[in-house]
């Protein structure tokens, strides 16, 4: 695969040369281009010598010109990405700006272009930023984090590079494939549902749980990195939304409920990951209840059960259900299994140091005839092993679906 690397004037660039080395070591060939400004920070020697490649900065270099043009170049790239990107790259590109080499590269080329910004947690967070931000992704462009963490500048906040092995994973694993109409699910609809929902007592309160939305977030990006066309249902979270997907924001088990309905047509996948609340109250009172007597009680109602009315169909699609046990985990899985007529179901015990509101996260995957533990891993990396399972289950039962053939590539038992 041929990597056009980019590299802009950010603090990050001094990452670069891992980076390289890691995505060659996963086949890719690099050829980089570096702004003026990321000159600054490191030097091409170290990148001609990690690369390979003689380094190419400047639109006007007459003799580089004639041995391999800026278009040619365009064409030779199989992806381009540019890490680290700086808030100034990221206006260039956002207004269609074409005065450089890299800019001129990224207008001239039909691949994929992944960005991977990096910059002060302030400018990050900035609206300009921002809506730069919102117009590359309108314009198809894949943004690569930012991470959070402790910043060059001394402070803490959104505005990290990601790690290169997280870059190098991504351009050269799924994301790509998808890209290419290759991933494991790509032609394929998946509807996933995530959060907690919230079931108001009166106008300023409710019940609900603690879900977070990240296991289900993460899925949801996960099986769009696969190729497959994602619709997101999410229950009320604190997480940026997912590019690359339509999502649906709904407050209550009954918006839930209709949000997933009026979306299933032609949904292959169903993966029901949100904390949906059993029972609401039978009334929301109009007004803020007032604190009269020494004790009340509140009736509360069953909601519908949103992951069996749609594994019930006729023609229900492959689902896939969670279950949120504190004990018996197990044992209340396959019991829901088979009582909801599940596909597959995702075993999760949840307590005070497990399961909601953590990045990480351990499960069970179990389907009728089969099983598959994962001890405790990162929520992504966990997304991402589910939803290969998850394909994989789907192309043994339901057809020649997907390709490549599947392979899982990591179990943890
Ligand atoms: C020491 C130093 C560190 C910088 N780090 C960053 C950075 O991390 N992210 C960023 O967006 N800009 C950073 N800048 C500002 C950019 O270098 C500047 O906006 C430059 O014009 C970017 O040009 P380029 O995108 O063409 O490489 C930094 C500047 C200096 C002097």
């Amino acid at each position: 695969m041929n990597v056009l690397l980019g590299i802009t004037g950010g603090i990050a660039a001094y990452k670069t040369p891992d980076l390289v080395r890691r995505l060659r070591e996963r086949g890719a060939e690099v050829q980089i281009v570096m702004t003026a400004s990321a000159e600054e920070f490191v030097t091409e020697t170290a990148l001609q010598a990690v690369s390979g490649r003689p380094i190419r900065s400047n639109l006007w270099d007459k003799e580089a010109e004639a041995s391999m043009s800026h278009i040619e170049l365009a064409r030779w790239a199989d992806v381009v990405l540019i890490a680290p990107a700086t808030a100034e790259i990221m206006a260039r590109l956002a207004s269609g700006a074409a005065a450089d080499l890299l800019t001129t590269l990224c207008l001239a080329t039909n691949a994929p272009v992944l960005i991977a910004p990096a910059m002060n947690h302030v400018m990050w967070e900035k609206p300009a930023v921002q809506a730069n931000r919102k117009t590359l992704e309108e314009h198809g462009v894949q943004i690569l984090g930012p991470d959070h963490g402790s910043q060059a500048c001394g402070e803490t906040g959104a505005g990290r590079m990601l790690d290169p092995e997280k870059i190098a994973a991504i351009v050269c694993g799924p994301q790509l494939l998808a890209h290419q109409g290759e991933g494991l699910l790509a032609g394929k609809k998946v509807l996933v549902t995530a959060g907690p929902t919230r079931e108001p007592i009166d106008p300023v309160r409710y019940i609900s749980n603690r879900s977070s939305g990240k296991m289900g977030y993460a899925i949801a990006s996960a099986a769009a990195a696969h190729g497959a066309k994602v619709v997101l249902v999410s229950g009320p979270v604190s997480l940026t939304e997912p590019s690359g997907m339509d999502v649906i924001q709904v407050m209550t088990a009954q918006e839930m409920y209709t949000a997933t309905h009026e979306n299933l047509e032609n949904v292959d996948i169903f993966i029901a990951a949100a904390a949906v609340s059993d029972y609401r109250p039978a009334q929301a009172s109009q007004h803020k209840i007032k604190k009269a007597t020494e004790a009340m009680s509140l009736e509360l109602i069953r909601s519908e059960d949103i992951l069996a009315s749609v594994a019930m169909l006729e023609d229900a699609p492959f689902t896939v259900g969670f279950a949120a046990e504190t004990q018996k985990v197990r044992e209340y899985a396959l019991g829901k299994l088979a009582e909801k007529n599940m596909d597959m179901i995702v075993a999760n015990r949840v307590g005070d140091d497990c399961g909601f509101d953590r990045d990480d996260n351990a499960v069970e995957v179990l389907w009728r005839d089969g099983g598959q533990k994962f001890e405790s891993t990162a929520k992504t990396e966990l997304a991402e092993l589910i939803v290969q399972l998850v394909a994989e289950r789907f192309q043994a039962t339901r057809g020649a679906a997907t390709q490549p053939q599947l392979t899982i590539v990591s179990s943890k038992e």
